[in-house]
Parts: structure tokens; sequence; C-alpha cells
């Protein structure tokens, strides 16, 4: 028999997730703003996706790392975002924190548990920031609003 109770959440790993997201920053496409960002998540099945910023010559039709990653998973069939490490700077040097923009948290929260989302902001895998997605985006609108 199929249970309906939602699945613990995987272990979180925070160094593979963090190197998975250092890793995949070559491939970032910033030609033009010259500022490259990866993310990784992990999804509900404990499998881990990236992604980068792939801008565009029409400035608007570029997007960013998070959203590439999240986008990546859910088209392979993740609906839970358990948890993701930023890693960004400029031309492919992580040398500060990236915080998620605005746009970002809000796709995040479209799969996330806001309270148990962690969301990891990393200059290394030892000098990294942690907060929950309810921290970064209180007060949030999401999927159950219209339900
Ligand atoms: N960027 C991201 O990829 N993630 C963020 O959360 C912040 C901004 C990208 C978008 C754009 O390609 C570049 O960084 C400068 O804004």
């Amino acid at each position: 028999m199929r249970s309906n109770k939602p699945k613990p959440a995987p272990e979180l790993d925070r160094d593979a997730l963090i190197r998975a997201a250092l890793d995949a920053l070559p491939n970032a496409y910033a030609p033009y703003s010259h500022f490259t960002v990866a993310a990784a998540c992990q999804m509900g099945s404990g499998r881990i996706y990236t992604g980068v910023n792939v801008e565009n010559a029409s400035y608007p039709a570029g997007t960013c790392a998070e959203r590439t990653a999240i986008f990546h998973a859910v088209a392979e069939g993740e609906r839970v975002l358990t948890a993701v490490a930023i890693v960004g700077g400029p031309e492919y040097i992580v040398e500060d924190y990236c915080p998620p923009c605005g746009i970002c948290r809000q796709v995040m929260r479209e799969f996330a548990d806001p309270e148990t989302c962690v969301v990891i902001l990393a200059k290394s895998v030892w000098d990294y920031k942690e907060y929950t997605l309810e921290q970064l985006l209180p007060e949030s609108f999401g999927p159950e609003a219209l339900e």
C-alpha cells in the first residue's frame, strides 16, 4: 500500500552540495554582467541537481543559476526542494557570499517547506552561511494559498 505521509527529508551532506555548486561554476554563462553564479539543489529523492546563470544578448531572457538548477530537477521529475547551495562572484571568482534574488526565493518556495528548506551561501566548503527559506522569504505566498 502506498502511504501519503510526507517522506522524511534526505540527509543533508553540506560538503557534497557546496562542492557540486563549485564544480558547476565554470559552466556559468555571463558574458554581459561578468557575474557568474552556480547552484546545487538537493531534492526529495536525495539527488543533487546543478544549474548556472545563463545570460542572453536580449538581457531579460537570461536566467539565474538557482532557477536553472530547480527547473533542471523538476524536469527530471523531482517536486520537493530540501536544500540549495549557491556560489558566485565576478568572472568565476568566489570572493563573497552570493544571496539568491527575490524571484529565485519565490521559485524555491514553490517546491519547498520554508521552515525546513536549507539555503547555503558558500565561499568554500569551509566558509558558508546557512539559512532556512523562511528566514530569507518570511510571510511567503505559496501553492497552498491556491488550493
Ligand atoms: N544571478 C544569479 O544567477 N542568481 C542570483 O540569485 C543573483 C543573480 C545572476 C543573474 C545575472 O546573470 C547575474 O547574476 C548578474 O545579476
